[in-house]
């Protein structure tokens, strides 16, 4: 069996509910082509119309009209997404509105601190079951805010930033290594005034409406990366993915692959709504074991699932470090990982901030726990693949958060 032939991507995650959110403050009608199909950006959909905001989804395209807020009159569920929670309770804070915010089981657990303290600083009056879902805030006059913040996450800046948007007062936030940027990106194209300084981003209250948008979003990297990944290790494979987002915080993982001497082409790169888009090339080859530490780790945060499968197929040793992050995902993602690769036979070791991967080794057929997490159901059923006996999801249905149709694909490009 071989990976063979070209894929194309609904379009990218955190794009596609950035697209959703920024159109709901842009006065007129904003059009989006290949939004993300996943039950995360269907959960912001639901947020935002629960807002009063207009969406309309059509065949392959979403028409959001943007335009005022209300207070919603039911709590506003999130679902699993933390994207779809960080972000509106931002940008809700901003526009003034009263809103309860809830989640599942996954999203319940997950830190919420790292939003509520900022958005506290700037005078957003607020209740939480232990910094943790339900949430309730209200409506409260903001100021901006300078603030340092102990993570790069952006869905920390966002919240941060969207919150600014109906502030009194310049924000400046500073990251310690610079996280995904599509809210600036977006937020400047769109007419916002936004500046950059290193990792810092200093951003005004809007003083005038923002300019409705249209966007054919660029596929997701972060859902490319599964069939990247098995492209990689499964010999004789070539595949070409088409239009997929190349913005240099989202390519960490096609950047550590081809340290670990993948063959890796980009072609027919182009720039639209300020976001880098173009098509990659991947052939396999063989690979060797690769370092990752801390300043690396923003970039590649949701592929480190499926780079431990690569790294099993790989020859010596793989280290990662400093990514205690993955360990606040939709599951704790370094355990997951470790317990999933170990009844598959690798040689992997737990670290409290990574792992360590000896490589290569022949994966054995195992009973997958998922922890209903998307990315540990895909990274697993690429280790299926490569794997000598069969693999077993417990929750297969849990790749519909950000790619339905997984399955599906992977059926298609296996050859
Ligand atoms: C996201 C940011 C990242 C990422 C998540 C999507 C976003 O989270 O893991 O899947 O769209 O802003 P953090 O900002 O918490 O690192």
């Amino acid at each position: 069996m071989v990976i063979k032939g070209s894929i194309s991507f609904p379009g990218d995650k955190s794009i596609s509910h950035r697209a959703l959110i920024l159109a709901s403050l842009c006065k007129g009608e904003s059009s989006f082509s290949n939004l993300s199909t996943g039950m995360d950006v269907f959960s912001t959909k639901e947020c935002l119309m629960a807002c009063g905001i207009n969406i309309i989804s059509e065949k392959n395209k979403t028409i959001v009209n943007g335009g005022t807020f209300n207070d919603p009159n039911q709590k506003l569920d999130c679902g699993n997404s933390g994207t779809t929670m960080r972000l509106l309770v931002g940008l809700l804070a901003g526009q003034k509105v009263s809103a309860t915010f809830i989640g599942d089981d996954s999203l319940s657990s997950r830190p919420m601190n790292r939003i509520l303290s900022p958005l506290a600083e700037m005078g957003l009056k607020l209740k939480s079951k232990n910094k943790r879902l339900p949430i309730t805030i209200t409506k409260s006059e903001l100021t901006g805010l300078d603030y340092e913040s102990p993570i790069a996450s952006a869905q920390v800046k966002s919240s941060v930033l969207l919150a600014t948007l109906g502030s009194n007062k310049t924000t400046c936030f500073t990251e310690p290594v610079l996280s995904r940027d599509h809210t600036e990106r977006m937020l400047k194209y769109i007419g916002a005034d936004i500046s950059f300084k290193n990792n810092k981003t200093f951003l005004e209250p809007l003083s005038n409406p923002l300019s409705p948008f249209n966007f054919n979003i660029p596929g997701d990297p972060s859902t490319a990366a599964f069939f990247a990944g098995a492209a990689s290790i499964i010999p004789g494979s070539n595949i070409t993915i088409n239009r997929v987002l190349i913005n240099p915080t989202r390519i960490g993982f096609f950047t550590i692959l081809d340290k670990m001497g993948a063959r890796i082409k980009y072609l027919k790169e182009k720039e639209e709504v300020g976001e880098l888009i173009g098509n990659i090339n991947i052939k396999q080859e063989r690979l060797n074991g690769v370092r990752i530490s801390a300043k690396e780790i923003p970039a590649i945060i949701d592929e480190l699932p499926i780079i431990a499968i690569i790294a099993t197929q790989a020859k010596g040793i793989t280290k990662v470090t400093g990514a205690k992050e993955l360990r606040m995902k939709e599951c704790d993602r370094i355990n997951a990982i470790s317990k999933n690769l170990n009844d598959m036979g690798a040689k992997i070791k737990e670290l409290d901030d990574g792992f360590i991967i000896e490589g290569p080794t022949v994966l054995k057929g195992a009973k997958i726990e998922t922890f209903k997490d998307h990315r540990i159901a895909m990274a697993f059923s690429i280790a299926g693949l490569v794997a000598d006996g069969n693999i077993l999801l417990d929750y297969p249905e849990s790749v519909k958060i950000s790619y339905p149709e997984f399955f599906e694909q992977l059926n298609r490009v296996c050859k």
